[in-house]
Order: structure tokens, then sequence, then C-alpha cells
């Protein structure tokens, strides 16, 4: 890098990361769609439950979430005397996106009689007005824990609604929002990689389309089909669902094989724009800086703690 007609030296973000955790007494925690090179920094890798497990348990002073907005958020829900730092605030997702806190209480005003089952994919302000959180890891188990006769809503996936409208047999009212991720992926393409690799497993995150959900020998939250492939005797695998879950699989199982599921264009809209914002230079600045970083008011933390302090209960 020139600066001034002199060769600057290169900053090893690795390494003075390395030395910022012990400064601040900080943990990184990663989404296992990260980069592969954030994932290898990360003192700890999960899906959104375990994150979610992890930030409640820890005992750092800081927090480094190198995910979206949503789990950073509930991780200061679960922990609001530590500082939360987060490497870009514009890290969002297009679910939480599809569903703003002024819709969702009409939605839940037009519906008095329902209880409301809210995916953590959604703001805090959507957590406060709902009754119990949950992941796509534990949704099936909750939703299995709700009296017959109460009639539910579940927000703001419609994707994951209807693959457990179909797992469990409980008829629903959905939310119409949708994971542009998981909306991206062609099953014809799909179908075409099948019968070039005619042993490989299919494996899909249940945020994917029925059309391609109906295609899959296995359906799970990502820590799922990490620990399937794992057990799995299969050698090939294409996977239906961000590929940065690809780099623990190659990890936990060098000799397996596992082919990423293309998307319908010529894009690389398989990948999480929003995962994808962060990089080891904006952890590094943000734990320099001690900022970007969480701030709540209490009362919304109190209210969105319940609906999460719940969901942890029944999971
Ligand atoms: P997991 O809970 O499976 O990690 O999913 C999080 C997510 O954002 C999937 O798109
Ligand atoms: Fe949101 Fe989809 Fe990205 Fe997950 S992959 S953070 S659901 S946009």
């Amino acid at each position: 890098m020139f600066l001034h007609g002199k060769i600057q030296p290169q900053v090893d973000y690795k390494e003075e990361i390395q030395k910022l955790k012990k400064e601040i007494n900080a943990v990184i925690l990663a989404h296992y769609y990260q980069d592969a090179e954030i994932q290898d920094i990360a003192d700890f890798i999960g899906d959104s439950l375990e994150l979610a497990k992890k930030a409640k348990a820890t005992d750092a002073d800081v927090i480094v979430f190198a995910g979206v907005h949503f789990m950073a958020e509930t991780a200061k829900i679960l922990n609001p005397t530590k500082t939360v730092l987060v490497p870009d605030m514009e890290a969002g997702c297009s679910l939480a996106d599809s569903c703003p806190p002024n819709l969702f209480k009409s939605f839940r005003e037009k519906n008095p009689n329902h209880i409301a089952i809210t995916y953590i994919n959604c703001s805090a302000s959507v957590k406060a007005l709902s009754d119990i959180i949950c992941t796509s890891s534990n949704a099936e188990k909750i939703i299995n824990q709700i009296p017959h006769e109460q009639p539910i809503l579940f927000s703001p996936d419609r994707n994951l609604g209807k693959y457990l409208i179909k797992k469990t047999g409980r008829e629903m009212l959905l939310w119409e929002g949708t994971c542009i991720v998981h909306e991206a992926f062609s099953e014809e393409k799909i179908i075409r990689l099948k019968l070039e690799y005619p042993n490989a497993k299919i494996i899909a995150h249940p945020e994917c389309e029925e059309v391609i959900l109906r295609h899959a020998d296995f359906i799970g939250s990502t820590s799922k089909l990490l620990n399937y492939v794992k057990e799995d005797n299969a050698e090939n695998y294409i996977v239906v669902t961000e590929p940065g879950i690809i780099h623990q699989m190659e990890k936990s199982v060098p000799n397996k094989n596992f082919i990423p599921a293309p998307p319908q264009n010529e894009c690389a809209c398989n990948n999480c724009p929003y995962m994808k914002l962060n990089t080891l230079e904006k952890i590094y600045l943000c734990m320099k800086n001690n900022s970007p970083q969480i701030i709540m008011d209490e009362d919304l933390r109190l209210r969105a703690l319940k609906p999460i302090e719940k969901m942890l209960e029944m999971s």
C-alpha cells in the first residue's frame, strides 16, 4: 500500500485481532455463513441457536458478533452489561426487513386468539411483540409443545412455516417473508447436478422453497446439516444453503466432496450479501474503536427477552 510515496506495512489483521482480544477481554462469535478466514479466527462458530446460547454463557466483557444484526441484537438482549460489537451495522437480513414492527402489530391485532411464534431472524421490536422465539433447530420441538386447540401465527419466513406445517401437522397462519438467498436456488440446476452425481445426497436448509425441499434427502438448520454429513456415509453432497457452511464441512470430513447448489442466474446470489459484508479488517476496526456497538432501550430489551427466554426453556 502506498501512502505519501512510502510503502506502508500491511496490517496483519489476524495477529492484531488476537492481541485486541486479550486487551479488551473479548470473545468472537461467528455464524457458519461467514467467510472462511473469519470462521478461522472465531472462538466459537455456530447456528443461530448455538450462538444465542454461547452469548448467554460467555464471561467475556466484549462480544464481537460476526454474523448479522438480529444475531448481535439477540446477544445484547441476553447480555445487557456486556459490550456487543458488530463489524458492519449494514449487515441486516431480508427476513427481518420483511417484517416491520407496525405491520406485525396489526397482524397480531387482527388475530387476537393466536399466539405468535416468531423465527429469530427478526428485529428486537418484533421479538418484543412475540410470545415465543424459535430458530430452525428448535422450531419443530417448540410447535409440538403448543396445545392443539391453540391457533398459531408463524412469522416471518413463509418457507420455514410451510415446512413446519408439513412436519408438525399443525395449521399456522404465515407471514409472507422470505430469505433472498434460499429463494435463489434453481430446481432445474439441482436436478442436473443430481444427474451428474447420482450418488450425491441433497441436503437443504428449511428456508428453501418447497419445490427445492422435495428433492432433499435431509433438511435441517446449518448445524444439523453439518452433523448430518459427519455421521452419514455418503461421499458426495449437494449443499442447498449458503455455501459458507461448506468450510466447516470440509474441515470436519475432509475425505468427502461438497457441491454448492447453484442459484437461478449467473450471479453469486447464493452468498448472503449481508453476512459477507463482514471482513477481518472490519472486525479489527470495531475492536480497536469499541464501535459500532448494539445500544438498546432497556424497556425494549426486557420485552424482547421474555420470548427468547421462553424459547431457551422449551428447546
Ligand atoms: P441457522 O439457524 O440454521 O444457522 O440459520 C440462520 C440463517 O440465517 C439461515 O439463513
Ligand atoms: Fe437473512 Fe437469508 Fe442472510 Fe440468513 S441467509 S441472514 S436468512 S438473508
